[in-house]
């Protein structure tokens, strides 16, 4: 299923060198990874999230911030695969440091369900944080938008805050496969703007996909994240985009105030028609 990045031929990948048949070819990290990001696609040095959002972002799924949209996620799309057979195969596109990816994967393992998992990011640090410590997918370092993947061979993908490119979903995804997003819904971490913006705005609802997608079921998941503790709520600051530019006054006023914290997510399920 994954292919060359480089001229889209089928990657070989019983070796620790994956190789296409036009000898391009990419060596598996010591954690596991492979890098199949060709360097022409990069922007910038380092794309995607830093490496300390990336841990604070760790410490928080660690801790389980997330975790009632975590087994929501799981139940959604239990509740949506096809009967008729027990095997999937499951990406997450910009997975980050892959706590979702290794919960849903785990949660439908028990579940009795032979799955194979497989996630990318554009971030190389997020991709070995992952491969490190969930060794339940495959992980590879890939954009969003060019995704390393052979056509119509994935029966779920992912896309949870993250960028990405509906098109190349529809194109990785099989004839009866699904497409899960995941994004803020309006009231997302308002307690948390409320202090950090004068006037703090509602998130705006996630955009409807054109054809070919067809909306299956729309989910709002929301509750509160109790930030007693620091590890929390430390985490929960560092891996959202809006203490970048406090001061260190501010984000330790922050520190001091906020003790709980709404989450609102919307879980859509759609399907290529
Ligand atoms: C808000 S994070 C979400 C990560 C993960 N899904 C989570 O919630 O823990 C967004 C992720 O998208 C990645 N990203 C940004 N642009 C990307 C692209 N073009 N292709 C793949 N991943 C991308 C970032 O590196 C980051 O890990
Ligand atoms: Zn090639």
């Amino acid at each position: 299923m994954w292919q060359c990045p480089l001229c889209q031929h089928a990657l070989d990948t019983r070796s620790s060198s994956w190789r296409c048949v036009n000898n391009h070819s990419f060596d598996q990290a010591k954690s596991g990874y492979v890098n199949l990001l060709p360097v022409q696609n990069k922007r910038s040095k380092q794309p995607g999230d830093d490496k300390p959002m990336l841990i604070a972002r760790r410490n928080f799924h660690q801790a389980r911030g997330y975790e009632p949209l975590m087994q929501n996620l799981h139940k959604l799309i239990k509740s949506h695969l096809n009967g008729y057979k027990t095997a999937y195969t499951i990406y997450e596109a910009g997975c980050g440091e892959g706590a979702y990816l290794a919960f849903v994967t785990q949660a439908l393992c028990q579940d009795g369900y032979d799955i194979k998992a497989f996630g990318s990011d554009i971030a190389k640090a997020g991709v070995e944080m992952a491969a490190k410590k969930y060794k339940n997918a495959q992980f590879v370092v890939g954009s969003n938008f060019d995704l390393p993947v052979a056509a119509h061979t994935l029966d779920v993908v992912m896309q949870i805050f993250a960028p990405g490119n509906h098109i190349e979903y529809a194109r990785v995804l099989t004839k009866q496969g699904m497409l899960v997003t995941v994004d803020p819904g309006p009231n997302h971490l308002c307690e948390l703007k409320a202090l950090v913006y004068t006037k703090p705005e509602l998130h705006n609802a996630p955009q409807l996909l054109p054809d070919p997608w067809r909306l299956d079921e729309e989910q709002r998941v929301h509750f509160n994240v109790d930030l007693s503790a620091d590890t929390l709520k430390q985490g929960l600051l560092n891996m959202t985009p809006y203490t970048w530019k406090l001061t260190k006054e501010k984000y330790e006023d922050i520190m001091q105030h906020l003790d709980t914290v709404t989450a609102d997510f919307i879980i859509r399920v759609w399907r290529p028609q």
